[in-house]
């Protein structure tokens, strides 16, 4: 099989889906990456060439699978045939009219998001590897934009007190938030609405915020939506409990739903000059009020993040675990480089979003 891996052309995109080192572990594949295709995450083409790849101008003719990292651009759409397998991020739940193109066009296309969280699959689950880079990195932007220290320092001129930090949402990214903040000697604490994550957050040192609101899991381990009382309750006890923190860092979210609003303006108002809030839920329209998706805003002296797409932002790294990913679910898909669609399997057949007629 022939698999294509093109330079990812969306804006501010600067992850590949395959690395070098994966293209040595794909035996039975051809793999051919355009040229360019790894720069701006830190892999050379020579090196993508030592590793058996061909360097091509165009990975999306003449290949047989096409894997990417963002959904392709409608430009791409075109590009593609009826019969190839496409693999990335085609948010299945929020761009529908997308996969509809990919359904008319033939397209057997498979969304890294849809992966089932089931264990067989956890080596193949994008949405973890990329939440963990995410985490890491909200906790980093925390720290370089506070004026303050994270960790107690005993100086000649004095002790320095450590920095409080909140974490809300403490999945996969909110729990690598909260650990990497620890480990800078930050006084940390997490709030999730899951019960079964008091535990998890206190595993890592931090103290459960007690808000008085308990949400449910639903299958698959993912929260129920608040009810409109319930986020409102949340709402006034965070608004109370904020000031206390020198950055808080949220990633609440609810699959295929906008994020939910957890910190009113209100709440920011009162916080202390100087302190931040990393919000890694812009990309769904944020837990803060004030957040502005993309954008670093100044709010009665809060510093209020809402870059997008962080993994980007360590694209290495990013790109090594996602291709990793890739690896596990094309080997999935095409053992030993035939492709074999089972769709009595239920990794196959919950990751696959359009399928042809034949
Ligand atoms: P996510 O990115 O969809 O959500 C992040 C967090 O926001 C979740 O922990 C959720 O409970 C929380 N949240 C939602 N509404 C909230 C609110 N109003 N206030 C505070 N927090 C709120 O979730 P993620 O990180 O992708 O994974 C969530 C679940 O999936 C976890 O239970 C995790 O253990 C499970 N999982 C299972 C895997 C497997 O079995 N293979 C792999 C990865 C995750």
């Amino acid at each position: 099989m022939r698999v294509g891996v093109p330079r990812e052309r969306t804006a501010g995109e600067e992850r590949v889906a395959v690395v070098p080192e994966v293209v040595a572990r794909l035996e039975g594949f051809t793999v051919a990456v355009e040229r360019g295709a790894g720069e701006a995450a830190g892999f050379a083409d020579d090196a993508y060439e030592a590793a058996g790849a061909e360097l091509v101008e165009d990975a999306w003719r003449d290949t047989d699978v096409v894997v990417k990292v963002a959904k392709p651009t409608e430009e791409e759409e075109t590009k593609l045939r009826g019969g190839q397998v496409l693999i990335a991020f085609l948010q299945p739940l929020t761009d529908r009219p997308a996969i509809d193109r990919l359904a008319s066009r033939g397209v057997v296309a498979f969304a890294m998001e849809s992966i089932p969280r089931i264990t067989r699959a956890q080596p193949m689950d994008a949405l973890s590897s990329q939440a963990t880079v995410a985490g890491y990195k909200a906790t980093l932007i925390a720290a370089d934009r506070l004026p303050r220290f994270f960790p107690m320092l005993t100086t000649a001129a004095g002790t320095i007190a450590p920095a409080k930090v909140l974490v809300l949402g403490a999945g996969v990214a909110g729990l690598q938030a909260l650990a990497t903040a620890r480990r800078l000697g930050a006084v940390v604490s997490g709030f999730d609405v899951r019960p079964a994550v008091r535990e998890q957050v206190q595993s890592l040192g931090a103290t459960f915020l007690d808000l008085g609101v308990v949400g449910e899991e639903t299958e698959g381990g993912y929260a129920r939506e608040l009810t409109a009382e319930e986020q409102q309750r949340q709402q006034a006890a965070l608004e109370e409990r904020i000031p206390e923190f020198d950055a808080v860092i949220t990633t609440a979210a609810i699959p295929g739903r906008p994020a939910p609003r957890l910190i009113p303006a209100s709440a920011v108002e009162r916080m202390r000059r100087g302190s931040v809030i990393v919000d890694l839920a812009a990309e769904t329209g944020g837990n803060c009020e004030v957040t502005r998706p993309g954008e670093v805003v100044d709010v009665g002296g809060v510093t209020v993040v809402g870059l997008l797409n962080l993994p980007s932002r360590m694209a290495g790294h990013a790109s090594q675990l996602y291709a990793r990913n890739v690896a596990s679910l094309l080997t999935h898909l095409a053992p030993g480089g035939t492709l074999s669609l089972d769709w009595e399997d239920e990794i196959t057949a919950g990751a696959c979003v359009t399928r042809s007629a034949s």
